[in-house]
């Protein structure tokens, strides 16, 4: 598996495994033991995907040693603020069955974040979590943070994929020595993605899925990967993509496919903060 250097010497995965919307325990169980049996060693969770505990199940079972995996969960909104942070790490790593996370994020950048990140910058110091970093900042909020917190984020998870390239947000997070991350390397099946005829036509010229074809430019271009499936078959299907390399006129053909825009909601509009605020509340 190839791997990234992050921004703190700590080495990730380029291609992992999310368990968003796999909220049933014995189901995410089963996927997680699956995709570790196929050769995923980064799992991706987060508090608010109410599966972590399925996820420390899985990840014990598997008798993968520990050092082995890469596990990262995110702190939900509901927990921000420096005190409730702190203490949902630690709910978080008992979840998890362990007594260290891989890489800790700030879900979305609501309610007090500052105080959230001064909370996991204690933990990393502590030896609780190996790397930090944010989720869903745009560059604005993004260099605000990075400007002021003490270690810099290593990470910010996005919604990125081949109609949402986000070639700007990485020029800045670069700066930072921050690395993309992709959610939704699929935008989730939306806007037609695996029957897309650029993705087919040229995925067909290296006998590889349209799937296989938008992992491989997200790879190529440095950024970290999450795809999710309950399937076996497409676990390993996503998984399948060291074995050949998009050349530079199919990444052109690809890049022309953006269309600069998220595919699920902007962050910047009340509606949609509300909505996020309001996610997973009874
Ligand atoms: N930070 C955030 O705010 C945030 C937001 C969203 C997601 N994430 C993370 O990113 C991960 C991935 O994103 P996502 O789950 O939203 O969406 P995604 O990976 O873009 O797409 C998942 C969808 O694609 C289908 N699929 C997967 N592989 C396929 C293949 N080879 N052929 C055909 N269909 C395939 C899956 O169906 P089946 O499951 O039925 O196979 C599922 O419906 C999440 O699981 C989560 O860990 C983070």
């Amino acid at each position: 598996m190839e791997k990234v250097m992050l921004n703190n010497g700590v080495t990730m995965p380029v291609l992992g495994f999310g368990v968003f919307q796999i909220p049933d325990a014995k189901e995410c169980e089963r996927c997680v033991l699956d995709a570790i049996e196929v050769g995923y060693r980064s799992i991706d969770t987060a508090q608010i995907y109410g599966n972590e505990e399925a996820v420390g199940r899985a990840a014990e079972k598997s008798g993968v040693p520990r050092e082995e995996l890469f596990l990262t969960t995110k702190v939900w909104i509901s927990n921000g603020g420096y005190e409730k942070a702190k203490a949902s790490i630690d709910e978080s790593l008992r979840r998890l069955r362990t007594d260290y996370l891989d890489l800790l994020l700030i879900h979305q950048p609501f309610n007090d974040y500052y105080g959230t990140y001064r909370a996991m910058e204690e933990a990393n110091r502590a030896g609780k979590v190996r790397a930090i970093g944010v989720s869903n900042f745009y560059p604005d909020r993004f260099v605000d943070l990075a400007e002021f917190c003490e270690i810099r984020p290593a990470v910010n998870q996005v919604e990125t994929h081949v109609f949402h390239q986000q070639e700007k947000v990485r020029e800045v997070m670069e700066k930072y020595g921050t690395r993309m991350e992709s959610w939704g390397p699929f935008a989730e099946g939306r806007n037609g993605f695996f029957s897309n005829p650029v993705l087919k036509g040229i995925g067909e010229k290296y006998g590889k899925t349209p799937a296989q074809t938008a992992l491989r430019f997200l790879i190529q271009r440095g950024i970290i990967a999450i795809p999710k499936t309950t399937h076996r078959e497409r676990m390993e299907e996503n998984f399948n993509v060291f074995d050949f390399a998009l050349s530079q006129e199919d990444m052109g053909a690809i890049a022309r496919l953006d269309r600069g825009e998220s595919l699920f909601l902007c962050h910047r509009d009340p509606e949609s903060v509300l909505y996020l605020i309001n996610y997973g509340k009874q």
